[in-house]
């Protein structure tokens, strides 16, 4: 591959995805933060994110390397840009799996069989995505959590570091999910859950 990769994001996970890209064999990387300049693991930070358009040419592709994921759904719905998914070699996904646009896949991860995973999301270092999963857009899976069978995780959900959740439960749209929960009944949406089994800590807080 003779591409430029564009991160737009250059904090931790931002150094994680650059990181993968350059392991599957991206030329180049470009970083774009709004608030930090210089340089980052050594690839230069070209401006703010409202740049990413000037930077567009057939050989360049973008990713959002955000973790927050309003942030990140924010900042997609901002730039028709080529969005890339980016895996990580030693992931591991199986043919049978969709990956969306702009999504990442760390080190280590399993997405399975027939598991469908939206754009613009974040299966992070690890974590499992078992078989028949659904995780629409915007959603992410910290590092080391699982998923089993057939779980759905709704828009902008996050599952936190370790958390695990039960084969055929829904986590609701915008849910956060503590880390180390163990998740046995579905979520409802913007929920904040911890705990095991996992409880419902307040209402409203995932904003
Ligand atoms: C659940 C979570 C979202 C709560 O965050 P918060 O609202 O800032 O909560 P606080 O840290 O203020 O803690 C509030 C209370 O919840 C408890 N708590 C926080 N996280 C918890 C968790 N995962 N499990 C059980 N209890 C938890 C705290 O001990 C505290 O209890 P107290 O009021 O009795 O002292 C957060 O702690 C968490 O687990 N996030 C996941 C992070 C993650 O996985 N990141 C991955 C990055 S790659």
């Amino acid at each position: 591959m003779n591409k430029r990769l564009v991160i737009l994001g250059a904090g931790g996970h931002g150094r994680a995805v650059a990181d993968a890209a350059l392991k599957m064999g991206y030329r180049t990387i470009v970083f774009l933060d709004d608030r930090a300049a210089g340089r980052c693991i050594g690839f230069p930070i070209a401006g703010p994110l409202d740049r990413a358009e000037a930077l567009r040419d057939g050989e360049t592709d973008f990713v959002i390397a955000l973790g927050d994921n309003r942030l990140r759904r924010r900042v997609a719905m901002g730039h028709d840009l080529p969005w890339a998914r980016i895996v990580h070699p030693s992931a591991q996904i199986s043919p049978f799996a969709e990956l969306g646009a702009g999504t990442v896949v760390l080190a280590g991860a399993a997405v399975n069989v027939c598991a469908r995973v939206g754009r613009h999301c974040i299966v992070n270092t690890g974590a499992v995505v078992e078989h028949d999963n659904m995780l629409e857009d915007f959603a992410q899976v910290a590092p080391r959590a699982a998923l089993g069978g057939s779980v759905r995780v709704g828009a902008l959900a996050q599952i936190g570091i370790g958390a695990v959740v039960k084969n055929n439960v829904a986590v609701g749209m915008g849910c956060v999910i503590g880390a180390g929960a163990v998740v046995v009944k579905s979520t409802e949406p913007g929920g904040v859950y911890v705990g095991v089994p996992a409880w419902r800590r307040e209402k409203g807080a995932a904003g």
